[in-house]
């Protein structure tokens, strides 16, 4: 088993011998910033790295590639890295990392795996991202609005920028984002803390963000390390910041500009380092016509704003159907079903491209894996899409019109249960065969939703 090309780096003569008998045309450069040029006239099938490279030069090797979207596996040689190390470097994609003894046979390994999977990559996933995605992220989708996002990511990524500004309807990949920038920044191994400005008090956030020293206030017992400190050189993501009290914008505007703060109650000056990336699911700019979010933090954050658009909108439409497809094949919430439904009926498809998504992708999922629950055939069909999750909540507590936020899994597992219930005529033994789950859980998932029968059945029970 051969590759047609393999690239070896560093000058290691032994991972030039190591190499010749796997290839028909071996390249070789001295070091790993001679390879770019390389890389770009040769395309390897497969670069292997020498032993005598530093670890921080690998790891920056990887991140470029990364960077530079080439997917040419990376095998790395080596002789007494850490667990630690290795670790960092498969996180940074390397292929593999070979050590000890019989490393032909590991290598001849490594060939086989590579020949049998394409470049190392799910060749079918592939598909679903667009030759702009980094390999690290994983944003799908190919449509005009994708690219441009991606391309934002990696420039914002890639520059000093800070703070970053990510901004887009809810469920639009906010926080996907902001784990793209942070990860094509930092690096996987770097800290990425995130908390939401919407989730805490005034008070509460701010300590949570600043920490505190013990006796700053009365339940204060003892002192707290704030999240822009342990977010150290990582990121901290302030997720829908547009709900942050105008209070606290004041302070996050001077850790932003003096690249310092103090804990609540302390004088100490803390150096913040971290990558500070914010998410709004509001306009910020009308907010601040409004009052409510001040000019100054406004016109510091958005210096270079990651625009995500609405699963609606023309120039991201054609994500639709990806991403329902990309779900359907890499759902967890049904791994029995996942590969055994191929796909989604015509009419099927046509409904999602109709539909008007106000909670974006969080809902397109949402809808999938509750269509894979209930699907019996090996077609997603129309009958088991259910958008509009209110329409079977009838016989439950829960308000008839829900908000956005509420497209979560527990939700759409009551619904579900209670659609189920609705169709097998409240026949407990029928419904649990359909959610193929047993009745004891059936019994405790009703009770703990507090799932009660409509009066409809009841009635027609009582007839029967
Ligand atoms: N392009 C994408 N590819 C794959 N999955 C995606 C994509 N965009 C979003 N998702 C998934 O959709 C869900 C919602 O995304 P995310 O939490 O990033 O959105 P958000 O904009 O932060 O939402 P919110 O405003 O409600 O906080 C997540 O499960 C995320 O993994
Ligand atoms: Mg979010």
């Amino acid at each position: 088993m051969s590759l047609e090309n393999i690239l070896v780096v560093g000058k290691d003569s032994k991972a030039q011998q190591l190499a010749r008998p796997f290839t028909e045309q071996l390249f070789a450069a001295d070091d790993t910033d001679d390879t770019w040029q390389m890389i770009e006239s040769v395309q390897p099938h497969l670069i292997l790295i020498g032993s005598g490279i530093s670890h921080k030069k690998l790891c920056s090797f990887l991140q470029t590639r990364e960077e530079k979207s080439i997917d040419t596996p990376v095998v790395i040689i080596g002789d007494s890295d850490s667990a630690q190390y290795i670790d960092q470097l498969i996180s940074l994609g390397a292929y593999d990392y070979l050590e000890g003894k019989g490393r032909h046979q590991q290598l001849a390994e490594v060939i086989e795996k590579i020949k049998h999977n394409g470049s190392g990559t799910d060749n079918d996933n592939k598909r679903y991202f667009s030759e702009g995605c980094p390999s690290s992220v994983s944003i799908v989708g190919r449509s005009d609005s994708t690219i441009k996002a991606l391309k934002m990511i990696r420039l914002v990524a890639q520059s000093s920028c800070n703070p970053v500004l990510i901004v887009g309807e809810t469920g639009t990949g906010k926080e996907l984002a902001a784990r793209a920038v942070h990860i094509l920044r930092h690096g996987a191994d770097k800290k990425f803390v995130a908390i939401n400005c919407a989730a805490l008090t005034a008070n509460l956030l701010e300590s949570e963000l600043f920490g505190h020293v013990k006796g700053s206030f009365t339940s204060a017992d003892r002192e707290k390390t704030g999240l822009l400190e342990l977010a150290a050189d990582g990121s901290i993501f302030l997720d829908e910041i547009n709900i942050m009290p105008v209070e606290l914008q004041a302070k996050l505007l001077r850790v932003l500009q003096e690249k310092t703060f103090r804990k609540v109650g302390g004088i100490n000056e803390i150096d913040c380092k971290a990558t500070i990336i914010a998410s709004s699911n509001k306009n910020l700019a009308k907010q601040v016509k409004r009052g409510t979010f001040r000019s100054d933090l406004y016109y510091r954050l958005a210096i270079c704003p990651i625009a995500l658009a609405p699963l609606r909108a023309e120039s991201r439409k054609e994500d639709i159907l990806l991403l329902a497809e990309y779900f359907l094949k890499n759902s967890a919430v049904c791994p029995e079903k996942a590969g055994k439904i191929e796909g989604l009926t015509k009419l099927a498809a046509q409904a999602l491209e109709k539909y008007h998504w106000p909670g974006n992708i969080r809902e397109l999922r949402n809808v999938i894996e509750r269509a894979m629950l209930l699907e019996t055939t090996n077609k997603i069909g129309l009958s088991n899409l259910v958008m509009n999750p209110e329409q079977f909540a009838q016989g439950t507590d829960e308000p008839a019109s829900a908000g956005l936020k509420d497209f979560s899994l527990e939700r759409a597992e009551k619904e579900l249960i209670a659609k189920a219930l609705n169709e097998a005529g409240w026949q407990k033994t029928r419904a649990a065969t359909m959610l193929g789950i047993t009745r004891a859980t059936l019994y405790a998932k009703v009770k703990q939703y507090n799932i009660r029968q409509p009066l409809a059945h009841n009635a027609a029970h009582a007839t029967a």
